[in-house]
């Protein structure tokens, strides 16, 4: 009788956890984004104010950066191919709204007929329009889970997974300078405590935080 008791828990310990199936990974996904979208929006709301051709820059660069970058960022740390695939589509969706708000800038700035590219804030916007289409462009060719031409290369997943970080750092860097030049400086700094917040959940690999001991999945 006792090695039946012993082997029963034994066996137990060995099994796999049970996996999220893929709706409910979506659903996580899918009220990040809701819960995000809302952020973004009402930040808009709070700086672009009355709504103009302009506020469509902060518009989508928010919804980008705070919204599907961010929820794109998280779903893949859960790693799975349902996340992977969200991952890739929410940072599509995030280069669209990042080139589109460039877009908008520009044709303000040539209809005011003013200069491009003059400020700090235009030059960290620039670097993270480069490299979120090129790291697009790259993940979607090469990282693809049915048809990536590196997808089983570690260093090229090494080189996305970094460089996409640090782009994403560096959009949070163009959002706070971009809002400083339409908002009070106790606003500003409650922005900043936001993306600090953000950078410590979504951009820090979850290995590094404190208490947790999952490694990221790519
Ligand atoms: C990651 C997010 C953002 C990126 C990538 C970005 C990018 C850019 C770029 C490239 C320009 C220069 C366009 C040109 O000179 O032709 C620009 C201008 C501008 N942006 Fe943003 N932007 C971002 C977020 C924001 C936000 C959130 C606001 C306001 C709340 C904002 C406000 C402005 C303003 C007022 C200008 C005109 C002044 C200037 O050229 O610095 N931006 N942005």
């Amino acid at each position: 009788m006792q090695p039946v008791e012993l082997e029963e828990p034994q066996a137990l310990q060995q099994m796999p956890a049970p996996q999220p199936t893929s709706t409910a990974q979506n659903l996580s996904t899918g009220s990040a984004i809701l819960f995000s979208a809302l952020l973004a929006s009402g930040l808009t709301l709070r700086v672009a104010l009355p709504l103009r051709w302009f506020s469509w820059h902060p518009f989508l660069m928010l919804l980008g950066f705070i919204s599907f970058a961010c929820a794109g960022i998280a779903a893949k740390t859960k790693g799975g191919r349902t996340n992977t695939l969200n991952h890739g589509y929410l940072m599509c969706f995030a280069t669209a709204c990042c080139l589109g708000g460039w877009y908008v800038i520009h044709e303000q700035k040539n209809m005011l007929g003013k200069p491009h590219i003059t400020t700090w804030h235009a030059y960290f916007g620039l670097a993270v329009i480069i490299l979120y289409t090129l790291g697009a462009a790259g993940g979607l060719a090469a990282l693809h889970p049915d048809f990536g031409v590196a997808r089983t290369s570690q260093d090229f997943r090494r080189v996305h997974k970094w460089s996409g970080r640090f782009a994403t750092f560096l959009s949070f860097v163009a959002l706070a300078t971009g809002w400083v030049k339409l908002s009070s400086n106790l606003e500003t700094v409650l922005l900043v405590g936001l993306l600090a917040l953000l950078s410590w959940a979504v951009l820090l690999p979850p290995a590094w935080r404190m208490g947790t001991t999952a490694s990221a999945a790519i």
